[in-house]
């Protein structure tokens, strides 16, 4: 017998902590059986593996265990003869003998080796899911993922969240993606809507007093999936009142640091900030990648009066890419058809020699002209690669933002953890179909107090108080001081074209109980797959959730989604239309 804590009525220890220690007790250890090797006629070795590892078991060669049977096995823990000690185990010293194994159930030859070694198609991983947990990876990562939680849960206790479940039953929220919806067998006609945020609810907690909420959020949106988007997913999901957007960007920043302390055993020192228009300007994008030096510079004023037709445009953007000058005629034409895809006219290149530009531009530029190329952040060496995109300003920027990352072709998770703050978001982006401003984060954003007054003559230049956490280039979570005040609401409400009727039907439960008193307020929600992900050094948040969906949204397992019998649409009152209607 051994004091493992993890000893239940049916063992006394996990398989890994077999060690010396226990060399000449008898115990009980339970598992599968993750290798067969015989040995001569008589002798088996089994290799039995739990949660935690490997032990192996010397056993009757007559015993009838395969392959990840499962089992009791009881036996003396043993010196391994020297010569067959195995480093690379944790219990590689010791092994079980004079062994009597009790099969607690058999099991089928598994569908793909369970080693963890073998590289295997993810559409057969993800179909026996509950298999590929046995393995090393998705179970280490979820394993990571719990403790993650649990700093991120101590982080907020510690600083008087109190953690709120909210319904998963609910009503159209204002994130602006596509809802689930769920019919209400009682109320034949009408439906409920699986929450895309719990953002309503837990402004209603704010009114109701709460002052500090937190909660572990399950969310769910029914938009296209791609490596950092599943139809469900998990936000730490904060509020709070009485507090201003430095407040929430204190309360997260302890969390996020709480958890990538725990998780990586390092905690990062600080996190930047900047605003967004300085994202746009020096990185093309609301989500700067900040583990590699490469920034946008502006040549606008050198190519003002340019001859040359592809410069011809109220901005000129830079991008100086060191070593770049060895792409090959494909790696540029490739990034020249990405920047058109993404709204440019074109790309223009120059490699810089030590006798001066190469590119089929570099005969048309005037000697002022290749002087500022070749000055482009902080002047290029021979072997760089000068990237320019001219166009509008946003355009010119996003393109040559989105080249910057695709040249530095950096996985998520790799190299340094770079964390940065994005404050000072726009209140809107852009003018919806029926010729009004799209609220960008929702229309509950309070606008930036400098830029109040311009909320209905200018609103696409209206600030708000809106900031984003980003790490390694994704978005992290994002977060905002709400508008408490009925005033400033109907305000942006008209600016948006929500009739004060439609802004009633819509969310008038909300704007009711904030007549009887809202206290101000802000909070964040930080994409928790997204973060754990990232600490796991994974590109895609699949491999740190359980039992995630395909990219094309199913569920390989259970084969959902399915359709129902004829007689469970019946009692939800459901027909369909014919395909095509
Ligand atoms: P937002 O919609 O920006 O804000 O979401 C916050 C964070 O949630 C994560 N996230 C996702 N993760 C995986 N799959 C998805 N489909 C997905 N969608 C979003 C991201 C994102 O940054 N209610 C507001 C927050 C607030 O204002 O308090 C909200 O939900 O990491």
């Amino acid at each position: 017998m051994t004091d493992d804590y993890l000893a239940t009525s049916m063992r006394d220890v996990m398989c890994a902590a077999v060690t010396e220690a226990h060399v000449g007790q008898r115990v009980s250890v339970c598992g599968w059986v993750a290798r067969r090797r015989e040995h001569g006629e008589k002798l088996a070795f089994l290799d039995v593996r739990d949660r935690t590892g490997l032990i192996q078991a010397v056993v009757d060669g007559t015993v009838d265990v395969r392959a990840e049977y499962v089992i009791r096995l009881t036996g003396t823990v043993t010196r391994r003869p020297e010569g067959t000690r195995n480093e690379r185990l944790a219990t590689g010293s010791v092994e079980l003998s004079d062994c009597a194994v009790e099969v607690l159930a058999p099991a089928e030859p598994p569908p793909f080796p369970l080693d963890g070694r073998v590289e295997v198609d993810e559409a057969v991983r993800l179909r026996y899911r509950y298999l590929d947990l046995r393995r090393d990876g998705v179970a280490a990562n979820l394993r990571l993922r719990a403790r993650v939680n649990g700093a991120l849960r101590r982080a907020m206790d510690a600083q008087g969240f109190c953690e709120v479940e909210t319904p998963l039953l609910w009503a159209p929220t204002p994130e602006g993606s596509r809802e689930f919806v769920i019919p209400a067998r009682l109320h034949p006609g009408e439906f409920f809507v699986l929450p895309q945020s719990p953002q309503i609810a837990k402004q209603l907690l704010m009114v109701g007093g709460f002052d500090r909420y937190y909660q572990l959020a399950r969310c769910l949106r029914d938009e296209d999936l791609r490596a950092d988007r599943q139809f469900e997913f998990t936000q730490l999901d904060i509020e709070a009142s009485f507090v201003t957007q430095d407040d929430v960007m204190g309360f997260v920043s302890r969390a996020v640091l709480d958890a990538a302390e725990v998780a990586t055993g390092v905690r990062p020192t600080s996190i930047d900030t900047m605003t967004w228009a300085e994202a746009l300007d020096r990185y093309g994008t609301d989500k700067p990648d900040l583990r590699y030096e490469m920034t946008l510079h502006d040549l606008s004023r050198e190519f003002e009066t340019s001859s040359l037709r592809a410069f011809s445009a109220p901005t000129v953007k830079a991008l100086r890419v060191p070593g770049g000058g060895e792409f090959s005629r494909a790696a540029l034409d490739g990034l020249t058809e990405t920047a058109k895809a993404l709204g440019a006219g074109g790309l223009a290149w120059f490699r810089v020699t030590a006798d001066g530009l190469d590119s089929p531009l570099a005969r048309h530029l005037s000697a002022d002209e290749a002087a500022a190329i070749r000055a482009v952040d902080g002047g290029a060496a021979p072997g760089d690669l000068i990237l320019a995109v001219a166009d509008e300003y946003v355009v010119a920027c996003r393109v040559l933002g989105a080249l910057r990352v695709a040249v530095a072709s950096m996985p998520v998770g790799a190299g340094p953890h770079r964390y940065v703050w994005v404050t000072e978001f726009p209140l809107f982006e852009g003018f919806g179909d029926d010729g009004h401003p799209l609220a960008a984060h929702h229309p509950f954003t309070m606008p930036h107090p400098d830029d109040l007054a311009n909320l209905e003559s200018s609103p696409l230049t209206v600030r708000s108080q809106a900031y984003d956490l980003v790490l390694n280039g994704w978005e992290l979570g994002s977060g905002s001081v709400r508008v408490h005040r009925a005033d400033i609401q109907s305000r942006i409400f008209r600016v948006l074209g929500i009739s004060d009727e439609d802004a009633q039907s819509r969310f008038g439960f909300m704007l009711g109980a904030f007549s009887y008193g809202a206290p101000p307020h802000a909070g964040f929600a930080v994409g928790v797959d997204r973060l754990v992900a990232i600490f796991a050094g994974e590109e895609n948040i699949r491999e740190v959730i359980a039992f995630p969906k395909t990219q094309s949204g199913s569920d390989l397992m259970t084969g959902a989604p399915k359709s129902l019998t004829a007689r469970q649409l019946a009692e939800l009152r459901l027909t369909f239309a014919p395909k095509g209607q």
